[in-house]
C-alpha cells in the first residue's frame, strides 16, 4: 500500500537519531540526545493542572486568560503592542502553532527560507503545506549569516522566511545585525517571517532575546509562533501560541480548530499560573542553564572538542569533532552509546543540502548534546565521557 501514500509523506524517513535510540536503550545510556527536560516542572504549575483536573476541565476549552498575559509579555518584553481579542491563537504547543501557520500562508510552490541548520520539522510543515524550503547557511564555526548569500536566496517565489532565535541546533542568539538585515530583506521583498521563539527566556552572558516583530515595521509582517514547553519544563503539556496580524491569526485560528479543536484543557488552565511567573522565575532558569552550559562546554573542552562557538541560548551545544577524529558524526555517535553509555545527536540530521563547500564539510561533523537534564544527570555523563579519555588527555575515540 505505500504506492497509495503522499508524495511528502514517501519522503518522511526516521532522523538519525530515532535509528540510534535502539542502540540507546539496549546500553541503557544516558539521555543527552533530546530536547526535554529530566528534571520536575515547577510544583506550583503542576498544581494548578491536578486543580484543574479535578476541577473538571475535561471539555474542548479556549481560555482567552492565556492570550491576555502573552499580550502583556509581547508588551513587557518586547515593547510590541498585540491584541489579545485578535492577534493570539492558543495552539497545541509551537509545533502546531506553526504547521498551522504554514497551512495559513503557503501556496503551492511558494519558496520559504530558512537557515542551515536547523530544527528539523521546518522543512516537512513546508512541504505538507506545498512550499518550497530554501536553505541559507549560517557559517561555522559562529553561525554567521553571510549577507550575499542571504540576498541570493530570494525569488518572486519567496513568500516567507522561517527565523529560530535563540537556535536549535546551534545555540545561536542572532545578533541586532542580523535581524535587520532580515527585517531589511522582509520588508524590501514583501514577504512574511515566521519566527520560532521556544528558547526566548534561555538566554546567557547578558544576551538578550529580541523578536523580529519588535523591529521597525515588522508586526505587520511577523507571526510569532512560542510555547510553554522549554520555558517551564513542559514539553508533554502541549501548549503554544501563534501571535500575528489579525486577518493571519484568524485563519491560523480556523486551521487549528479543523484539525485540533483546541489545545489540552487543563493544561490550557494550569499556563495561566506558569505565565503569572514572577521575573525571579525567568531569572533563575536563565541562571541554571547557564551554569549548566558552562560545565558542558568546559567538558567538552577538556576532553578534545575544539569548542570555538559557546552557546548563547537554547539549551543545546553543537560540538565539531576535532579534525583528529576519523568517525563521522554518526559513528561518534554509535561508539558513545556503546564504550560511554551516552546518547547524543549526530548533527547531519539537522543539515539539508546546502551547496557551499564550508558548510558540507561540516555536515557530518557536528554533535549536538543537550543540556536540559539535571545535575545528577550531567555529572554522571561527565564522568562517563571523561573516563574514555586516554593517556594522551583526549577522548580515545578523536
Ligand atoms: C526550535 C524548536 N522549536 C519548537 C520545538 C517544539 O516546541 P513545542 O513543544 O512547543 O511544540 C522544539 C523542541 O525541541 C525546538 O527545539
Amino acid at each position: 500500500m505505500e504506492e497509495k501514500l503522499s508524495s511528502v509523506a514517501k519522503t518522511l524517513t526516521p532522523s538519525p537519531i530515532q535509528q540510534l535510540s535502539y542502540l540507546a536503550q539496549r546500553c541503557n545510556a544516558i539521555n543527552l540526545a533530546e530536547g526535554f527536560p529530566d528534571f520536575p516542572a515547577p510544583s506550583n504549575i503542576k498544581d494548578a493542572a491536578v486543580s484543574a483536573i479535578n476541577s473538571d476541565f475535561n471539555q474542548y476549552r479556549h481560555v482567552q486568560g492565556i492570550c491576555e498575559y502573552v499580550a502583556c509579555k509581547m508588551e513587557q518584553m518586547q515593547g510590541i503592542d498585540v491584541n489579545p481579542l485578535t492577534d493570539v491563537v492558543i495552539c497545541c504547543g509551537q509545533s502546531e502553532a506553526f504547521a498551522a501557520t504554514m497551512f495559513a500562508i503557503i501556496d503551492r510552490n511558494d519558496e520559504v527560507i530558512l537557515f542551515d541548520p536547523s530544527y528539523e520539522t521546518y522543512h516537512t510543515c513546508i512541504r505538507l503545506a506545498g512550499g518550497v524550503p530554501v536553505y541559507v547557511p549560517l557559517d561555522p564555526p559562529y553561525w554567521k549569516l553571510d549577507p550575499d548569500k542571504f540576498i541570493k536566496s530570494f525569488t518572486a517565489k519567496t513568500k516567507a522566511i522561517v527565523l529560530n532565535s535563540p537556535h536549535n541546533p546551534t545555540g545561536k542568539v542572532f545578533t541586532k545585525d542580523e535581524l535587520e538585515m532580515i527585517a531589511g530583506a522582509c520588508r524590501t521583498w514583501d514577504i512574511l517571517a515566521v519566527t520560532d521563539e521556544v528558547y526566548e527566556h534561555i538566554t546567557f552572558d547578558l544576551e538578550k532575546h529580541i523578536s523580529l516583530a519588535a523591529l521597525p515595521k515588522m508586526q505587520k509582517r511577523t507571526i510569532v509562533t512560542s510555547s510553554l514547553s522549554k520555558t517551564f519544563s513542559v514539553t508533554g503539556w502541549r501548549i503554544g501560541w501563534a501571535i500575528a496580524p489579525a486577518s493571519i491569526a484568524s485563519a491560523i485560528r480556523n486551521i487549528h480548530t479543523k484539525v485540533t479543536d483546541s489545545a489540552p484543557a487543563p493544561f490550557q488552565e494550569a499556563a495561566l499560573t506558569a505565565l503569572r511567573s514572577p521575573p525571579e522565575y525567568f531569572d533563575s532558569l536563565r541562571r541554571d542553564y547557564e551554569s549548566k552550559r558552562d560545565f558542558i562546554v568546559e567538558l567538552l573542552a577538556k576532553v578534545g572538542f575544539p569548542m570555538q562557538f559557546k552557546p548563547m541560548g537554547s539549551f543545546f551545544v553543537f560540538a565539531e569533532l576535532p579534525e583528529s577524529c576519523s568517525l563521522s558524526d554518526v559513528e561518534f555517535v554509535e561508539e558513545l552509546i556503546k564504550q560511554a553509555g551516552v546518547v547524543a545527536v549526530p548533527g547531519c540530521g539537522f543539515f539539508h543540502g546546502s551547496s557551499s563547500p564550508s558548510v558540507l564539510s561540516y555536515q557530518s561533523r557536528c554533535i549536538r548534546f543537550a543540556f536540559c537534564k539535571s545535575a545528577d544527570t550531567l555529572s554522571v555523563a561527565g564522568k562517563r565521557i571523561a573516563d574514555l579519555v586516554k593517556d594522551a588527555g583526549h577522548l580515545k575515540l578523536f
